[in-house]
């Protein structure tokens, strides 16, 4: 059986990461593909709990290394109980985030080293990536102007601008490292722009 497809879907916070999964749910669905929904962190039981953990506020303060680790602990438990088994079926995978966003929040925003992700990314998941990234990309400022109008700010989302940006330049060169894998996707169109885009390149992939 051919092995399915992986793909991952980035962005900083209210870049329309939902309106674009939707999107491409529907689309591949049409197709006759199998296709797995998932997110990170997240995606398992386990990986959930990781999630709420990290994202909940804490009255002490979250060493940035106990942060990553959480992380690539969640992502090991979604790839060996999710991820791999789906792929090996022969499913499609949509991932909501996987290692750009920690490179993009880890990396660029809270400046850990690159090289210690890079050993993290190969012990815990090895050949296990995405065949094609959708980067969201959007002004830092029209992005949490709708976060904050969506819900109450999580603890990552109630870091400084600063950090937002940081993170907006990591994942822009991420892009620019690796064109083949990226699609970067002007998050500022109205949603039939960014449809025809995210369209153009899974007719290409299929
Ligand atoms: P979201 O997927 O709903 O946007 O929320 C996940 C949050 O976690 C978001 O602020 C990005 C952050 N995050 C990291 O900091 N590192 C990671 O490796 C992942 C997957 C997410």
């Amino acid at each position: 059986m051919n092995r399915g497809r992986f793909i991952s879907i980035e962005g900083g916070e209210g870049a329309g990461k939902s309106t674009s999964i939707a999107f491409i749910q529907t689309f591949l669905l049409q197709q006759g593909i199998e296709l797995l929904s998932t997110r990170e962190p997240g995606g398992t039981e386990i990986a959930e709990k990781i999630r709420a953990l990290l994202l909940e506020h804490h009255q002490e303060k979250v060493d940035p290394y106990a942060e990553l680790l959480l992380m690539f602990a969640a992502r090991r438990q979604h790839v060996s109980q999710v991820i791999e088994p789906a792929l090996a079926q022969g499913k499609w995978v949509l991932c909501d985030r996987f290692t750009d966003a920690s490179y993009a929040y880890q990396g660029y925003g809270r400046q850990l080293p690159m090289a210690f992700i890079d050993e993290l990314a190969r012990w815990v998941h090895g050949d296990t990536n995405p065949d094609c990234t959708f980067l969201l990309d959007l002004d830092i400022e029209v992005g949490m102007g709708r976060a904050r109008q969506r819900n109450a700010l999580d603890r990552i989302e109630s870091e400084q601008m600063s950090f937002f940006a940081a993170v907006r330049q990591g994942y822009l060169s991420r892009a620019a490292a690796e064109p083949g894998r990226f699609r970067v996707i002007d998050a500022s169109q109205d949603i039939a722009g960014v449809e025809a885009q995210l369209q153009g390149v899974l007719e290409a992939m299929i």
